[in-house]
């Protein structure tokens, strides 16, 4: 059977990553979160305490660096340098934060490569911001997901309070807004839909809905 690539792009809290690894569940393929790698980079930064728009230092720090995605019955572990830094890469500190980094053309240049490296042989479901526009400008199927910050933001919302984390709304809002705003607005690689992707406005939709259209685009290709 023939392996095509996925690729998700779309801004912060937009489903992404749910939807991928179902998609990628469903076929057996790999899921790559390239978010995940930004943001393990970011929490290294963090804890060196190394100044965040410095291109040259992040870039060497990345360059001895290993970040690996590992698939597991909990779902996709992401370890820095074989420590598990899965729930540590969500805190604020490096939501907040990660976009900073991302900004850095040299280091995005050398995260591309290594997503390139995980896709070289097809079956992969890759989710992050310039997948369609610049890692799999090849990808068989791209999708662009859409919904409103106000809708993002409550759902984010929903989350924290399931787990017990504390959550401020408004809070969320504004975070969700900035971020996509030094994302869409960086000179490399900004958030953008590709051409050819095809845009999916989740807020009216479910998870299975949102996956369903995906799963109707992939077997059109396969
Ligand atoms: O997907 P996630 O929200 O975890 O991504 C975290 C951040 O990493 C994004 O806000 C963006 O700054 C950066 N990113 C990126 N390019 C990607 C994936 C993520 O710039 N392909």
């Amino acid at each position: 059977e023939n392996k095509i690539s996925i690729a998700i792009d779309g801004p912060a809290a937009a489903g992404k990553s749910t939807v991928a690894k179902i998609v990628a569940e469903k076929l057996s393929y790999i899921y790559i979160d390239t978010g995940a790698m930004y943001r393990a980079l970011t929490y290294k930064a963090i804890i060196n305490q190394l100044d965040l728009e410095d291109e040259i230092t992040l870039l060497n720090t990345l360059l001895s660096t290993v970040i690996e995605l590992k698939p597991s019955d909990r779902g996709q572990l992401v370890f820095l340098d074989n420590l598990d830094v899965t729930d540590l890469i969500r805190s604020a500190k490096v939501t907040n934060s990660v976009s900073y980094v991302a900004r850095l053309p040299k280091v995005r240049e050398e995260m591309v490569k290594r997503q390139q490296a995980f896709a070289t042989e097809g079956g992969v479901v890759m989710d992050g911001r310039d997948i369609g526009t610049h890692v799999l400008p090849n990808a068989e199927v791209k999708v662009f997901l859409l919904a409103s910050v106000e809708e993002r933001a409550e759902r984010r919302h929903a989350e924290n309070l399931e787990k017990g984390f504390p959550s401020d709304l408004e809070q969320l809002k504004a975070e969700i807004a900035q971020r996509d705003k030094i994302d869409s607005e960086r000179e490399v690689a900004p958030l953008k839909k590709a051409s050819d992707a095809i845009e999916i406005d989740t807020t009216s939709l479910t998870i299975p809905d949102v996956v369903g259209k995906i799963m109707a685009l992939v077997q059109e290709r396969i």
